[in-house]
């Protein structure tokens, strides 16, 4: 099934769920530094846009799901929030300029795509950030109960009920953030629709 219909068709059905953990997370540590701008890449429909920007951060929100911004975009003008931009944007051919933001955030966006397609992608959120600008990115790992089922498409990378998942490693985060410098790579768990997730969280410098 065509990746973004996916998206769609799931968005119209999802009502926006509270913040997660990763972002306040990373907001205790973006509140330590001079940092103004976010952006939230694969924001779906903004739980943690949201929180951002309530947080007094100019926050920029990307995803290519129209039905997952539209919800966002009512929230955001029923709350008020002036702070925030929404665009719709395809991870894998990003279109903003270099050096455009001081905090690149990315939930559960980044593990979709081929190794080649990840690799440029990473390289091009490089570019992107500015110096000393920070990466919170944060990917479903080889550890997921949902690692190896389905179709094997690539080493990582199955099919599973028409979804396309690509699962990180530790060793897998370190290569794609071969030019930042990590701060840190952790594993988390959770439970989500009653089975156990696996996750791989890093936190990287340009
Ligand atoms: C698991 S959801 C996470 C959403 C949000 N970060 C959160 O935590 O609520 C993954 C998001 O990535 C988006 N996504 C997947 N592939 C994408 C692509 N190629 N371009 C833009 N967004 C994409 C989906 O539309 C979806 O909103």
């Amino acid at each position: 099934m065509d990746q973004k219909k996916l998206w769609e068709t799931k968005w119209d059905k999802k009502s926006l769920l509270p913040r997660n953990g990763f972002a306040s997370r990373a907001y205790k540590l973006i509140k330590q530094g001079k940092y103004n701008s976010l952006l939230d890449l694969g924001c779906g429909n903004g739980r943690d846009s949201l929180y951002f920007a309530r947080q007094g951060l100019q926050v920029t929100a990307a995803d290519w799901s129209e039905s997952g911004l539209s919800q966002l975009r009512q929230l955001a003008a029923q709350k008020k929030i002036t702070n925030l931009k929404i665009i719709q944007q395809n991870i894998s051919r990003l279109k903003f300029k270099p050096n455009s933001f001081d905090v690149i955030y990315a939930h559960l966006s980044l593990h979709y795509f081929n190794d080649k397609i990840t690799q440029r992608i990473f390289d091009q959120l490089y570019k992107v950030l500015k110096k000393d600008g920070l990466l919170f990115v944060k990917c479903k790992s080889t550890d997921d109960i949902l690692c190896g089922r389905g179709r094997e498409l690539e080493e990582n990378i199955y099919a599973f009920r028409d979804h396309v998942r690509h699962f990180f490693d530790r060793e897998y985060m370190t290569t794609v953030l071969a030019k930042f410098k990590i701060i840190k790579i952790r594993r988390s768990s959770a439970v989500y629709h009653s089975y156990k997730s696996s996750f791989v969280e890093a936190v990287a410098k340009k």
